[in-house]
């Protein structure tokens, strides 16, 4: 058993970083006790914390812990003491490091509206209630990293902007198998988001989702422009269940999904490579309004520790059970600041976490 254990690099980071990675440790703990799971944890420092005792974001230690571990768990990076800083060593920075160096391709995004949680979107109930979408969001490529880019001036001394949306068809085929193979878990209903009617390279990807797709007969594919897509999300977002589309509009419509939920605070990623590796956390920030004062909502967190156990550990069992825990909290009725409502308990982020770990104490 020993030899099996995993390893799990833990980043905190900034703001209610170390907060909210904090109960997801504790919640690990558990797992260990109870549920025999052998998983090692070692921790680093990222973004703004490491900046400050190193002088750069990403150091080389904690790159290579990154890359030397079977995931990652971060909290969040980033906070107004770094703002004044060049981009090159502002904490951001260690996120596009981490994604990049790692090759995590797969942003995936679930956004759920816990039953419990109904009347926190401000969308109407008979819009949300019951909304369980996953978007799969291509992660190293298209606009934000092609060439040419840059801000040049031309010899008559008129300024351009350039930015290159460049996608090539292994980069398309492998994130459509990896929302297919998503799909296949799920609901079987996949959605590819693209503009094809304008974009060339859009219609490139059009076609390769439709080859792969070929693949997964059992899987109903259908195509949307992301106008539309961004119109229906918000009109009947229920329609769907598993999207996937390019890095910018991946980025733009997993915000516009996050929102149809109500609470940021309630909202997991992974970020995952070709082999299963991944990196997990929040979507949120590092909350630097509220940092420090031990009020931040850790569940966020605490499901992105579930999907580590979804989608690296391939641990459905563990992953369900965190879930479950989760939802079992929500039912006790205690509440952070952010889901707080009229008849509920307000807690703190501890008590946060220790109501998720009573729960899964419960079903051991
Ligand atoms: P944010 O997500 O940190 O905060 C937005 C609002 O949501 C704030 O009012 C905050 O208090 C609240 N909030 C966020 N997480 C919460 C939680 N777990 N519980 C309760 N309330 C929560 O976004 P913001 O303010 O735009 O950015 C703050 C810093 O975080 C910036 O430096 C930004 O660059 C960085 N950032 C880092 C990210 C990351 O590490 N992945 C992602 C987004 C922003
Ligand atoms: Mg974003």
């Amino acid at each position: 058993k020993e030899n099996m254990s995993k390893k799990i690099a833990v980043l905190p980071g900034d703001g209610i970083g170390p907060e909210i990675v904090r109960e997801a440790l504790k919640v690990l703990d558990c797992l260990r006790q109870e549920f025999d799971v052998a998983v090692e944890t070692e921790e680093a420092l990222v973004g703004g914390a490491a900046y400050d005792a190193t002088g750069t974001p990403l150091p080389p230690e904690t790159l290579e812990l990154a890359k030397a571990a079977d995931a990652v768990l971060l909290g969040a990076v980033g906070g107004p003491r770094w703002e004044p800083l060049d981009y090159s060593v502002r904490p951001e920075r260690a996120l596009l490091g981490l994604r990049s160096e790692l090759g995590l391709f797969a942003n995936l995004r679930p956004a759920v509206l816990y039953p419990q949680l109904a009347d926190a979107s401000t969308l109407k109930p008979e819009v949300v209630s019951g909304l369980d979408i996953l978007i799969v969001r291509e992660l190293t490529g298209g606009i934000y990293f092609g060439k040419p880019r840059g801000v040049r001036t031309l010899d008559d001394g008129e300024r351009v902007g350039i930015n290159t949306l460049i996608y090539n068809e292994s980069e398309i085929r492998r994130i459509a198998q990896v929302a297919f193979d998503t799909a296949m878990k799920r609901g079987k209903r996949l959605c590819s988001v693209d503009k094809a009617n304008v974009l060339e390279c859009t219609e490139l990807w059009r076609e390769v989702v439709t080859e792969v797709g070929r693949d997964y007969p059992a899987v109903e594919l259908s195509h949307m422009y992301v106008d539309n897509a961004a119109m229906q999300l918000v009109r009947a977002p229920k329609q769907f269940d598993v999207m996937v589309t390019t890095n910018l509009f991946g980025d733009i419509l997993s915000d516009c999904a996050a929102m149809l939920t109500g609470s940021i605070g309630m909202l997991p990623s992974a970020s995952l490579d070709e082999k299963g590796k991944g990196m997990y956390e929040p979507i949120h920030g590092s909350a630097p309004d509220i940092a420090g004062r031990g009020i931040a909502n850790p569940l966020a967190t605490i499901l992105s520790l579930g999907m580590l156990f979804r989608y690296t550990f391939h641990d459905e069992d563990i992953a369900a059970r965190i879930d479950k825990a989760v939802e079992a909290a929500l039912d006790s009725g205690v509440r952070t600041a952010d889901i707080w409502s009229e008849g509920t308990r307000k807690v703190s982020t501890a008590e946060m976490g220790d109501a998720v770990v009573a729960a899964l104490r419960a079903q051991a």
